[in-house]
């Protein structure tokens, strides 16, 4: 399983990448908006040297050529860069030319098995299923990342599943006993994960016992 921290804020990156276990990095405009990131190049450079895994980068455009023009560009940034396009015809169209001229992409948006079908026959290396927007309007989001492995080991698609939307560790768990690919995470879920109060009051307990014996 690898490990993907979802936010723009190079602190929350840093300490992430800290730790040892960040495979990568997902942003959105909405998470680039809240950071009040304007110089997005400087920010994905900055961002490419923290981690050097999979970062992800969004276009804005929603036309085939701009989506095309826009993605080239992110793309020269960092070896690192990964296209993310979101999941609409014009960005299924853009996703095959990228993946002729072997440019990564990760397909966002993705709220059906079809749609992930769909990408991944686009040539998509990553596909973003949304699972806690699907729990929110009282969809099993979870259900959906089941059926996308089953389906891709079906037809044996080598597109990467990253579980996005994710709101709490019981989905990273979840995820993992699926089988997905990748988990992109808030800052706030990947230390959800390390937390556990048994380790805090064990811990506690050894460091008393010990001073005791001095
Ligand atoms: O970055 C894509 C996705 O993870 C967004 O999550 O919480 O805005 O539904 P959320």
């Amino acid at each position: 399983m690898k490990i993907f921290i979802d936010t723009a804020n190079l602190n929350e990156i840093r300490e992430a990448a800290s730790y040892g276990i960040l495979d990568g990095v997902t942003t959105n405009p909405s998470l680039m908006a809240k950071e009040g990131h304007k110089d997005i190049r400087k920010t994905y450079e900055e961002i490419c040297k923290i981690v050097p895994g999979s970062v992800s980068a969004e276009v804005i455009a929603t036309d085939y050529e701009g989506i095309i023009k826009e993605g080239r560009e992110l793309s020269q940034i960092a070896p690192n860069i990964v296209v993310k396009v979101p999941l609409i015809r014009e960005g299924l169209k853009a996703v095959r030319t990228f993946s002729d001229e072997g440019i990564k992409t990760n397909v966002t948006l993705c709220f059906s098995p079809s749609q992930a079908v769909l990408a991944a026959k686009a040539g998509a290396t990553i596909i973003s299923p949304f699972i806690g927007r699907l729990d929110d309007i009282s969809q099993p989001g979870m259900m959906l990342i089941e059926q996308i492995v089953q389906i891709y080991s079906n037809y044996g698609y080598s597109t990467e599943i990253l579980v996005a939307s994710i709101r709490h560790p019981m989905h990273f768990v979840e995820s993992c006993l699926l089988g997905a690919d990748i988990c992109t995470m808030p800052f706030k879920v990947i230390q959800q994960l390390v937390n556990h109060p048994l380790t805090d009051i064990g811990l506690e307990k050894f460091i008393s016992d010990w001073k005791k014996n001095q």
